[in-house]
């Protein structure tokens, strides 16, 4: 389930990013033609007319780090889910119990600093963007599947 989940909502990602590029591109040539002169459209002009969409695509490859209060499901199927869900890389599978008990018996703390400062093949924070007390609440979701 897990698994069917971390693919259909990246393959929407994926496709919202495609979309999102194929747009760009699409958008340049036009705001050329909307200016009526070859030489009337500036760099510039193309800028602004593509920043909106380029904010979309910025947006959708940043979903991992949403402005606002964290979501410790989407941003553990956004980030986490990649190692933990399918062990990749040696990372303790989320649910996994037997792999998570001597994690969780060294103490919360504990898991929070290694999580936080990178341990092995897990790099700071998973990768996500999150401030220490946002990671803080994806661990413990993370945790909490896993007891
Ligand atoms: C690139 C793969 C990768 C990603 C992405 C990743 N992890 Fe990990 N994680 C690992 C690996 C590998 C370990 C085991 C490290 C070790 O014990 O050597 C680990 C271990 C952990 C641990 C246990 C630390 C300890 O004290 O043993 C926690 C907690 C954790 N990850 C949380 C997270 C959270 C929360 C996220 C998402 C925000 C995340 N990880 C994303 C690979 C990853």
């Amino acid at each position: 389930m897990a698994d069917q989940q971390d693919h259909s909502s990246k393959s929407i990602m994926y496709w919202s990013i495609a979309i999102a590029i194929v747009l760009m591109v699409a958008l340049v040539p036009l705001s050329k033609l909307g200016k009526g002169t070859a030489g009337g459209a500036s760099a510039e002009d193309a800028d602004a007319r593509i920043a909106p969409v380029a904010k979309v695509a910025l947006q959708v490859a940043s979903a991992a780090a949403p402005a606002g209060p964290v979501d410790p499901k989407a941003t553990y199927n956004g980030v986490c889910a990649a190692c933990h869900a399918s062990g990749a890389a040696g990372a303790p599978k989320t649910g996994d119990k037997a792999a998570w008990a001597p994690r969780i018996a060294a103490g919360k703390d504990t898991l929070y600093k290694n999580a936080i400062g990178g341990k092995g093949a897990m790099p700071p924070k998973g990768g996500s963007s999150l401030s220490d007390d946002d990671f803080k609440k994806v661990v413990d979701y993370l945790v909490g599947l896993s007891k």
